[in-house]
């Protein structure tokens, strides 16, 4: 269930979008209006972990930027092309404009292209909130907080997997893990490009995560605090706290983080690593950003100040758990 960006033309349909697919076609008339949005794909030098590469971009952004709408609202968005008609990046034609409706679902999908290993660099969030004047079945948080899992990879991914396929082995692993676009501080060079969300103390935040990986499934946890799932892949649960929580590769979800009801002058690894029963090869190493907490009596405070203070870490689960082969297997 979900929402689909539709093309208005079926070349379009080599490229986007949306992981889930449904269109309402009774939207309220009287409340949605339409969005517009423009999305210019272009290329763009980007620079994580030390190493510098030219990808495509929508808006020179990575990650993409971010459409918000409500529910029942139409979405109209015109994209243009402004890469060269290479056969690796001929994905879409220019002056397109597609539209969709997002209805009978609320909460956070995302978009991301759908050619090929392009959809490692090309995505972004997709934030529905509820119609106006319907409440979350929740408190309402303070601030809501996009939070986009991702890989980074210092080589170009087209090429990574045209050689997979070619040679029929597996692909390059990623060099890093990035959230909102950031590999954080555990990387080399990276300390400067970390994600980090400052908080006030006794308020409740909504993280909107989504895991934009090509393959992996991802633990998360935030070091001292507990998380509550309110929201799956846009449908709202029944709340559950955990301290960790896997969300795999496609898949979002809602969480509440009720910060701390004091400043605990302490600062909190927010953290991610990936999670394989299996034998392959993966990108074994973990992202982290930062929580800190802002402090009401420090009007100014400085980052010396941050930096003494202690940074705790989660417990994430081991990355890899070999199973034992399936008993039906060693009978035989
Ligand atoms: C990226 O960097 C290269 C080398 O510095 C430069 O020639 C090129 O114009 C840059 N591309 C963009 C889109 O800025
Ligand atoms: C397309 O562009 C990429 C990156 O610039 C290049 O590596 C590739 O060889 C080009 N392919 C063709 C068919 O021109
Ligand atoms: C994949 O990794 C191998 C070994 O490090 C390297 O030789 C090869 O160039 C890489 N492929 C691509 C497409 O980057
Ligand atoms: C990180 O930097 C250290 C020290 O310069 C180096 O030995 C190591 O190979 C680097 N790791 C990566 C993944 O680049
Ligand atoms: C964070 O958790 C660690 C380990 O459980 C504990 O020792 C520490 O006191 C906690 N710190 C804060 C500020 O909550």
């Amino acid at each position: 269930m979900g929402v689909s960006l539709l093309p208005s033309s079926p070349a379009f349909l080599a490229l986007f979008l949306v992981s889930v697919v449904t269109l309402c076609l009774h939207p309220e008339p009287t409340l949605a209006i339409t969005r517009q949005y423009k999305f210019d794909v272009m290329m763009q030098n980007v620079t994580r972990p030390c190493h510098t590469k030219s990808m495509v971009t929508v808006n020179g952004k990575f990650p993409g930027p971010r459409i918000v709408a409500r529910e029942g609202d139409r979405l109209l968005i015109k994209v243009t092309k402004h890469v060269q008609n290479n056969i690796s990046y001929v994905f879409i034609d220019t002056g397109m404009e597609f539209d969709s409706f997002a209805a009978g679902q609320r909460g956070t999908l995302f978009w991301h292209a759908h050619k090929s290993w392009l959809r490692s660099s090309l995505y972004g969030p997709i934030i529905i909130l509820p119609k106006l004047g319907t409440p979350y079945p929740f408190a309402k948080p303070y601030k809501e907080v996009p939070t986009i899992f991702g890989e980074w990879f210092n080589a170009d991914p087209e090429a990574i997997i045209n050689q997979a396929l070619q040679t029929g082995g597996g692909p390059n692993v990623s060099d890093a893990y990035t959230i909102n676009g950031l590999p954080g501080p555990l990387y080399n060079c990276s300390a400067k490009d970390t994600f980090k969300l400052k908080v006030k103390p006794g308020k409740t935040y909504l993280f909107r995560m989504i895991n934009a990986a090509l393959n992996d499934e991802l633990f998360f946890s935030i070091a001292n605090h507990t998380l509550t799932v309110v929201d799956v892949d846009a449908i709202y649960v029944k709340p559950f706290d955990t301290e960790t929580l896997l969300i795999a590769p496609g898949q979002t979800t809602n969480v509440l983080l009720k910060t701390k009801p004091h400043h605990p002058n302490a600062n909190f690894f927010m953290s991610a690593r990936p999670y394989m029963t299996g034998q392959g090869t993966f990108d074994k190493s973990t992202v982290a950003g930062i929580l800190e907490y802002e402090d009401s009596h420090k009007t100014i405070q400085s980052s010396r100040y941050i930096k003494k203070l202690p940074l705790y870490k989660p417990n994430l689960p081991p990355n890899q758990k070999l199973l034992p082969p399936p008993a039906d297997l060693t009978k035989c």
